[in-house]
């Protein structure tokens, strides 16, 4: 049985105060006990949330790390760097770092690597563009993503790798995917790990939807066979509406 796995992406978003105030207000709610819950907050909040979540249940997560321990990198952060602090999850390949920041399949697959090896869980994110779907091409492109990001990296070690399926055009769009779109590829992923790993692996990582997920569609998006959970952006900014989230 997979666990459910809702996160929260809170991008470039909320002053360090402010996540704190979020982590008070989390911590003071019982977290269900089959879903694990956790927010992806800007590297500056990292440490203190940290702290500020100690004991709440809520892990956390980074947006992004560099494929390499330490280096000649100006302006980058490393796997041992997040470890160190206790960071638990780290989003690789958000659409945005691809768009913006050059990320490409090849740097996703390194990355991906060194989180494995530095002990911090992966959620690799995958997902097409509006001309890709509209042109019929949206199944083969996410399953090349999927194929470059496990590249190399054996089955053992890809059950600890979340996968998020989130189509660009969902993202920020207030244009969700409906249910039957978002559930039919994420069974493709599922079908596309299982060809690179077999069923005993595929059936085991966690595959999560994002692209405007908002409490009053979470639940639909989420009673669908292949979708285990969520990764959340603006909504998750909102205790209120991510909370709502969780309990759907
Ligand atoms: P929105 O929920 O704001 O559409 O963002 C989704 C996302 O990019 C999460 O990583």
């Amino acid at each position: 049985m997979r666990k459910r796995f809702i996160a929260g992406n809170w991008k470039m978003y909320k002053t360090t105060k402010e996540a704190l105030a979020f982590a008070q207000g989390i911590s003071s709610l019982e977290l269900p006990s089959d879903v694990v819950v956790a927010i992806a907050a800007p590297f500056t909040q990292l440490a203190a949330l940290q702290e500020a979540l100690a004991g709440s249940g809520v892990r956390l997560a980074a947006q992004n790390m560099h494929f390499e321990d330490e280096g000649a990198y100006t302006g980058e952060i490393s796997a041992p760097m997040l470890a160190e602090i206790g960071v638990d999850y780290c989003i690789i390949g958000h659409s945005e770092r691809r768009q913006h920041f050059g990320e490409t399949d090849e740097t996703v697959n390194k990355k991906l690597k060194k989180a494995i090896a530095s002990g911090i869980e992966p959620i690799c994110c995958v997902g097409e563009s509006l001309e890709i779907r509209d042109g019929g091409e949206a199944e083969d492109y996410v399953a090349s993503q999927i194929q470059k990001a496990f590249s190399g990296i054996p089955g053992g070690e890809a059950v600890g790798v979340t996968v998020a399926y989130e189509p660009i055009w969902a993202i920020g769009t207030g244009r969700t995917a409906t249910p039957e779109q978002a559930g039919d590829m994420c069974s493709h992923i599922r079908h596309t790990l299982g060809t690179l790993y077999g069923t005993g692996v595929s059936e085991k990582i966690i595959i999560q939807y994002g692209g405007s997920v908002k409490p009053d569609n979470a639940s639909a998006l989420m009673n669908t066979r292949d979708i285990d959970g969520a990764l959340v952006g603006g909504a998750s900014l909102v205790l209120e509406d991510f909370w709502t989230i969780i309990l759907a």
